[in-house]
């Protein structure tokens, strides 16, 4: 069933390309709830400071509260993504048909004049690069179970936007900031199908381009073929920076030599991988399953994208379900320095405009803007 706030105010509303009265096409949409702008506003105390919880490169994110008391996070897209009413409803609609216990629930949105909004459920546990990489993470204790539930819970939701529904959805952007958790430390992903709402040109990255950089696949960075198999590299990133408690690249010092990755494999060849799991761990970690999951990272993020295996198969490795093979586990396919160098914003990358980068195989093709790096053409969108 449709579900209505008080959206669409205007006395008359346009007719759509299918003749008929925009109210009439929404009345078409299910599962979604329309929000009036003024209502969102209502809900975000007038979208002040004190409650934007987040800024990324698709636009602002505010804690709000709505008249019936339920916490929502309210995502006023930026105005690169302010197309058509019908074409923004039509890819709403595919997002909100996504439904699993490891997306985030997206409740509704708001599309008024230049407004493009989504509303998603409030997740109290922030994201994984706040709690376990970042600031806060000494509030939550990740015990191993904990950190487990996490990883096969990424996978799982993963698993399902690669496998489980038609069009097969590339996410483009795990990362830690887009694992939300809720209450229960129960992972989410976070902007499944975003990219779906920008034009090709206005494809979105990153806001933080070096530690994005970091989740790159190889394949996709350089040669921009973009295909389920990128995100499950960033995957094994991901993977790898839950397990160690550290982000794969020091965002203080984006250009220092060594990953996470490369330091894994590093130790993984002198058999010393034990010195890279999370310290904070050490008392109640079954420490062959720690190391069992970096091998399962090497097997996600090795060079060749067509031998990493699909999602589904990941899910039942970290589960135990099959066992990682050892002729499976090869050397991480790691973005060369040079290429991370160049790419490295020059000049203020939060002020307005276009800033430029220094030249790089993807000159012509690559801006940065606000802070985000985006390519004008991607491949495969749908692959
Ligand atoms: N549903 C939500 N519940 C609680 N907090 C959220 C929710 N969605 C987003 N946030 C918070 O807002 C922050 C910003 O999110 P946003 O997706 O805009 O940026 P990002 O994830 O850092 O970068 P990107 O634009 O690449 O996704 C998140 O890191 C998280 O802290
Ligand atoms: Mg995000």
């Amino acid at each position: 069933m449709a579900c209505f706030t008080t959206c669409f105010n205007r006395k008359t509303p346009p007719p759509t390309k299918h003749g008929i009265t925009l109210e009439e096409e929404v009345s078409n949409i299910q599962n979604i709830i329309l929000y009036s702008y003024k209502e969102l506003r209502r809900a975000c105390d007038n979208f002040r400071a004190v409650n934007k919880i987040g800024m990324g490169g698709f636009g602002s994110v505010y804690k709000g509260k709505l008249k019936n008391g339920t916490m929502v996070a309210v995502k006023v897209l930026s105005e690169g993504s302010t197309q058509g009413i019908q074409e923004f409803l039509t890819e709403i609609t595919m997002i909100s048909s996504m439904q699993h216990d490891n997306l985030v629930k997206l409740y509704g949105c708001c599309a008024e004049g230049v407004h493009r909004i989504l509303v998603y459920g409030y997740l109290e546990n922030n994201s994984l690069a706040q709690t376990l990489l970042g600031p806060n993470h000494r509030n939550i204790q990740f015990s191993w179970n904990v950190r487990k539930e996490i990883c096969i819970g990424v996978a799982r939701g993963l698993a399902y936007l690669h496998e489980e529904i038609q069009p097969h959805i590339v996410h483009r952007d795990i990362k830690a900031s887009n694992i939300l958790l809720d209450e229960n430390l129960n992972a989410k992903i976070s902007d499944f199908g975003l990219a779906k709402l920008f034009p090709p040109n206005m494809t979105h990255i990153s806001t933080h381009v070096a530690g994005t950089l970091g989740y790159l696949a190889p394949e996709y960075a350089l040669r921009r073929q973009l295909t389920r198999k990128a995100d499950i590299y960033s995957f094994g990133v991901l993977l790898l920076e839950i397990v160690c408690g550290r982000c794969n690249k020091n965002e203080r010092s984006p250009t220092e030599d060594e990953t996470l990755l490369g330091k894994a494999w590093e130790l993984y060849n002198k058999g010393e991988l034990l010195e890279l799991i999370d310290a904070s761990l050490a008392r109640d970690t079954n420490m062959d399953e720690a190391v069992k999951y970096v091998k399962i990272c090497f097997v996600c993020t090795q060079e060749m994208p067509k031998l990493r295996p699909l999602m589904s198969t990941v899910v039942k490795m970290l589960t135990g379900e099959i066992e990682v093979q050892g002729k499976l586990i090869a050397k991480p396919g790691i973005l060369p320095e040079a290429f991370l160098r160049r790419n490295i914003i020059t000049g203020d990358a939060s002020s307005p405009g276009y800033s430029s980068i220094e030249a790089s195989p993807m000159r012509e093709s690559t801006f940065i803007s606000h802070g985000t790096m985006t390519f004008s053409s991607i491949y495969n969108r749908n692959s």
